[in-house]
């Protein structure tokens, strides 16, 4: 689909469509994500980085940064720390390499990122977010953004006044995931405090947080008003709903063409032995809850894509194409002996 007119700027930067894949460590990576934009993700996050692997020498995780060779923006990349001066000296070092947006990553939960201060761990302290987005802001050519929880917990919600202090101090756009750091990833996102947020800043708000379905990504811009609606785990082996179309809705045989051209992207990307990792992590979610564990198993002694693409014309031949995944999930075991 072309469309003409922007759906929202980020700055001064057009930002087509409504849909955008999640940051996800160990799965937003260049080749999921050149599937996903080509089912129309708008924007597209990296994984996220921390500052001290971008300030000094060549390291595996620059690889986080890559882009697509087939060209892939608008791109955001999204990095991680504690400290607003290292935090500027690593957007600048990376700002050249493909970004169209640089984004701070304030959401993460997990304890040795949080409780050094880092990730959501920047959200108890206003004063170094004022400090990293003025800074950032002030210095940097691209627009920067941040990504944040609720607050710490639920005694220190504090999204809107940081949301005010990122927006006073030069952040062009707000992503919310609505939880707080406590929660993790359990419990219901707060789809109200998203259009709390959406209400109190004059910049783009993008929600994020237990979109599903179709109907969800409605329901989420209908009920907060927001401008984009983050996907992240229901887009994993779920690259379609980015193009607003539920698996239900999917034959088996959309699945492993998509799997299929997922496998390609990864070992052109990776090299044979880490791409074949690679694709059986997002095998796990593409098959998931089909009857099909003993391809699974099958899949991961896999050792040459040979062998990985003859095990999918045997799942292939096992499970017809034209079957519908919302007649195949109700099969509750495929009988087909795995070679
Ligand atoms: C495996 C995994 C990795 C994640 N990595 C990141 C990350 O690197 N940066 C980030 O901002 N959020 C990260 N998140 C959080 C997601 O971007 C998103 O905020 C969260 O999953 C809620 O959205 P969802 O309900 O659509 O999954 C990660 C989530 C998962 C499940």
């Amino acid at each position: 689909m072309h469309m003409h007119t922007p759906t929202f700027h980020v700055r001064n930067l057009p930002i087509y469509g409504d849909t955008i894949l999640s940051p996800m460590a160990a799965y937003s990576d260049v080749p999921f994500r050149a599937i996903c934009r080509q089912f129309g993700a708008a924007l597209h996050y990296t994984e996220f980085v921390p500052t001290e692997a971008l300030l000094g020498d060549p390291n595996p995780l620059w690889r986080r940064l890559d882009v697509h060779p087939a060209s892939e923006h608008p791109m955001v990349f999204q990095i991680f720390g504690n400290d607003a001066q290292q935090i500027l000296y690593a957007a600048q070092r990376i700002e050249g390499w493909g970004a169209d947006i640089i984004d701070i990553n304030m959401g993460c939960s997990v304890p040795k990122v949080s409780e050094k201060g880092a990730g959501v761990g920047m959200m108890r302290q206003p004063k170094l977010v004022a400090e990293t987005f003025r800074l950032l802001s002030t210095h940097l050519h691209v627009p920067v953004t941040g990504k944040l929880r609720l607050g710490w917990d639920e005694a220190s919600e504090n999204y809107l006044e940081i949301a005010k202090i990122m927006v006073d101090n030069g952040a062009a756009l707000v992503a919310l995931h609505g939880r707080f750091r406590s929660q993790k990833y359990r419990g219901q996102a707060n789809w109200d405090a998203i259009a709390k947020l959406k209400q109190s800043v004059n910049v783009p708000v993008l929600g994020n947080g237990d979109v599903q379905t179709v109907a969800d990504i409605d329901r989420l811009k209908a009920h907060t008003g927001c401008d984009g609606v983050m996907i992240g785990r229901a887009a994993l082996g779920n690259p379609w709903l980015l193009a607003r179309v539920d698996r239900e809705q999917l034959t088996f045989g959309q699945i492993t063409a998509v799997l299929r051209q997922h496998l390609h992207e990864a070992i052109s990307y990776y090299g044979t032995q880490d791409g074949l990792q690679n694709i059986n992590r997002h095998l796990k979610k593409y098959l998931s809850g089909l009857a099909l564990k003993q391809f699974l198993r099958a899949f991961q002694a896999v050792e040459t894509i040979t062998e990985f693409e003859k095990l999918l014309g045997v799942m292939e031949t096992a499970v017809p194409a034209t079957i519908p995944i919302a007649e195949l999930r109700k099969i509750p075991y495929f009988c087909t002996p795995v070679p």
